[in-house]
């Protein structure tokens, strides 16, 4: 039976835990803030080694997307779940629908997305119980988000190049990427025709080699992976892998990939200012799913050119953000900041609209 529980947790809308063990459920969902729209952020199905890791997790990424939407004025909030199961072994159709419900329990304050370890096919399973979900394979709906956020990487990449050599070319430039999945893969694609020099790595070795061959790439096997000499590192995987062991390692010059939530604490944007490596805040540069999965509420509907031209300016907003910081002699991460947490005080691009869910139901 489907049980769901209300966590009194400070600093958080609403934030739920749910099970359902005849199918075998057990999830959170969090709602940061929803001062500019309603919650939306993906599913992140994983096999978490506690139920404390997977919570905290989620409050984590669910702050992230309050930030990442405030600076991409997307007139949504900060909401993101979990669902604690080894996506490979445990992800049923059963488990999906028992978390549509959840989803729907929520009546809208919660939108739900792809992440790791969910797919577009799996949103449309979710959506058999319920109309809150984005990024759905159907007329309706704004489809696979992630080659939106690939192109915006690779504009972040061409910002962080501009600002660092003056060329927005990357034309030549040796970029080091962690996680060759949906985004991964696909931002390595876009760098193999602008002729930037590949390294690749993904705890799947077989699927870093199967890229190397397609890009002519070189591959760095195994977890040993930051000192890795390259002239950009693009993380494309998992989070809080940039901290007091890691970079003192690094051997590049600068820090712009797809992975939420890469600085392990808010504290080690200074230590890659001090190491006079240039971090693109995850958020800003990331955020093309984002801008994708949100235009499909835009009253005149989905249109891909709309959405194309938005995840182009993450080039502008970046370079604006490196000379701020430059300038003020503050790590990029703070400025972000900031900048996020000026739009949520002043209502910058909050929704005025009611969101018309009806269109997602199936
Ligand atoms: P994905 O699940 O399709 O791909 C992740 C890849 O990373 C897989 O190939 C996996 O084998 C690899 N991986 C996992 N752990 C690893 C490790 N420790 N070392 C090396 N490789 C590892 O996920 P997706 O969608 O490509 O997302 C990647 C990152 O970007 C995630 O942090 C996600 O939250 C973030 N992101 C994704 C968006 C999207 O549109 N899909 C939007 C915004 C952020």
């Amino acid at each position: 039976m489907l049980a769901i529980k209300v966590l009194p947790i400070k600093g958080y809308k609403k934030v739920i835990e749910a099970t359902d063990p005849e199918v075998g459920l057990h999830c959170f969902i969090a709602i940061h803030s929803s001062s500019l729209g309603p919650a939306l952020g993906g599913t992140r199905i994983f096999p978490y080694a506690t139920t404390n890791d997977a919570l905290i997790d989620v409050l984590r990424l669910s702050k992230g997307m309050t930030y990442k939407s405030a600076i991409a004025e997307t007139g949504t909030g900060g909401g993101k779940s979990v669902i604690i199961a080894n996506p490979k072994v445990d992800k049923t159709d059963r488990l999906l629908q028992s978390f549509g419900q959840v989803v729907d329990s929520l009546q809208g304050e919660y939108i739900a997305a792809e992440d790791i370890g969910s797919t577009v096919d799996d949103m449309l399973i979710i959506n058999q119980k319920t109309p809150y979900v984005s990024a759905l394979p159907i007329a309706t709906s704004s489809g696979d988000p992630s080659r939106f956020t690939a192109w915006g990487v690779f504009r972040g990449l061409q910002a962080v190049s501009k600002h660092i050599w003056k060329t927005a070319s990357l034309r030549g430039k040796t970029i080091f990427i962690q996680g060759l999945g949906s985004v991964g893969d696909k931002v390595a694609n876009i760098l193999f025709w602008e002729g930037a020099h590949l390294i690749l790595n993904d705890i799947d070795n077989k699927k870093a080699h199967q890229a190397a061959l397609l890009y002519d790439a070189q591959v760095v096997e195994g977890s040993d992976i930051f000192g890795v000499k390259c002239d950009i590192f693009c993380p494309c995987a998992m989070g809080g892998i940039l901290n007091s062991t890691t970079i003192p390692q690094l051997k590049c010059q600068a820090i712009a990939g797809a992975a939420n939530n890469q600085l392990l604490d808010e504290s080690n944007g200074i230590d890659l200012m001090k190491r006079n490596i240039l971090y693109a805040p995850d958020f800003i540069i990331n955020a093309g799913g984002l801008m994708s999965a949100t235009a499909e509420y835009n009253p005149e509907g989905y249109h891909p050119l709309v959405v194309r031209d938005k995840v182009n300016h993450i080039y502008d907003t970046l370079l604006k953000l490196f000379m701020k910081a430059e300038k003020e002699e503050k790590p990029t991460n703070v400025v972000a900041n900031e900048i996020a947490e000026h739009n949520l005080q002043h209502e910058v691009g909050k929704r005025m609209a009611k969101i018309n869910f009806e269109k997602n139901r199936s």
